[in-house]
């Protein structure tokens, strides 16, 4: 039977796609924040909704440089992934605090991040509700993909301390395929 639930919660039920590390760079410095609201918006080209906190240091970063980088990260670095989300880059270097690999993307300045097994280069393409939801929307330019990751284990945020694991893939036939 179905109870009351807090509305303060509801985030946790409709969890979004994987924990993706956002990472950007302004300035000849580069920064790597945790980011599990997020949602695809169109096909072709691929848009991506992402919320930003206005308080974190990768907010300033992506404003002023209208560029990121998505990389999403599996199960074998989820321990850094959530790491990288209870500092802000303001403080610390967080590629090196973490051990991560910047590695230089072909039409983005923020940077791939080589422990994760895709990243995706950005550029903003509109951030009319930024002022008001925190809301990004990027348009990936460009996809890089570790073909060897078959099923990857990516990470996803049940709320608080709770995860799921992704790894099985089943095929269930539909229209959108
Ligand atoms: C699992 C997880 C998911 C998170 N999701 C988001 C998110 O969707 N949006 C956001 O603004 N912050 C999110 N955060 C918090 C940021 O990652 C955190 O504030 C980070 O320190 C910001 O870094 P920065 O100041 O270097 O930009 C999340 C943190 C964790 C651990």
């Amino acid at each position: 039977m179905k109870k009351n639930y807090p509305l303060a919660k509801v985030y946790s039920l409709l969890e979004s796609g994987p924990v993706i590390m956002l990472s950007s760079a302004y300035k000849g410095r580069a920064n790597v924040m945790t980011l599990s609201w997020h949602s695809m918006i169109d096909f072709d080209p691929p848009l991506v909704g992402c919320v930003i906190g206005d308080g974190s240091h990768t907010f300033k970063l992506v404003k002023a440089s209208k560029e990121c980088v998505i990389n999403i990260p599996t199960f074998a670095i989820a321990a850094k992934a959530v790491a990288c989300g209870n500092v802000s880059g303001a403080k610390a270097d967080k590629f090196e605090k973490f051990g991560l690999t910047p590695q230089p993307a072909s039409l983005v300045r923020a940077p791939l991040i080589k422990e994760c097994y895709a990243s995706l280069e950005c550029r903003l393409h509109d951030a009319r509700l930024a002022g008001k939801y925190n809301l990004f929307i990027f348009k990936v330019v460009k996809a890089w993909v570790d073909g060897a990751v078959k099923d990857p284990r990516t990470v996803h945020h049940r709320g608080g301390e709770n995860f799921f694991v992704a790894g099985r893939t089943v095929k269930i036939p539909n229209k959108m395929a």
